[in-house]
């Protein structure tokens, strides 16, 4: 028996997720989407893991530049979250106007308020259903200041500890 999307999305709404933007570069023009399916994947070599559904912009960037890079989100950064997953009306590079967005080795944006950042180098691409799953071979890891932004049920959360 098919189990449907709609329960899938809502047992899955409760599996508190670590919020990133997902940024890649392709020809001078930026592309990012806040995305939550990120994982590690191995630390040898360093590797992790961004599920990114095929539709957007970002996901095309990926395969055309061969990159991208995660930026976790510190604990303020709901409205910047939303901004990057579309709502609001932006798209494309006018999503890059909010945030210091700077270029790394490769010219893939990284921000600077992140408190961990990835640079990666996609290693594989593997199509599944609506999304691509990239493997990213890491090749530059930032750790800055503050704590990640998390979603769960549709609300942004912060940690505090028990
Ligand atoms: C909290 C949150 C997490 C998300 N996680 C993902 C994800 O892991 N992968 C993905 O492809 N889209 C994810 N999305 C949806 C994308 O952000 C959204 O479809 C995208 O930004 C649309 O961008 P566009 O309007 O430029 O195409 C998430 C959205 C939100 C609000």
């Amino acid at each position: 028996m098919p189990v449907d999307p709609g329960l899938f999305r809502a047992a899955m709404a409760r599996f508190p997720g670590a919020v990133t933007i997902v940024t890649a570069s392709h020809g001078g023009a930026r592309r990012g989407i806040t995305a939550t399916a990120v994982c590690s994947v191995t630390a040898d070599p360093p590797s992790l893991l961004a599920c990114i559904n095929r539709k957007t912009g970002t996901c095309a960037a990926i395969r055309a530049g061969g990159r991208f890079a995660v930026n976790l989100l510190p604990d303020p950064s709901g409205p910047l979250a939303m901004r990057f997953a579309g709502a609001g009306g932006a798209s494309g590079e006018e999503k890059f106007t909010e945030g210091d967005w700077r270029p790394d080795a490769f010219g893939v944006p990284v921000l600077a308020s992140a408190p961990v950042g990835f640079s990666c180098e996609v290693s594989e691409a593997i199509d599944t259903g609506s999304h691509t799953i990239f493997i990213g071979r890491i090749t530059e890891v930032r750790l800055g200041e503050g704590a990640a932004l998390i979603y769960e049920q549709s609300r942004f959360h912060r940690l505090s500890p028990l």
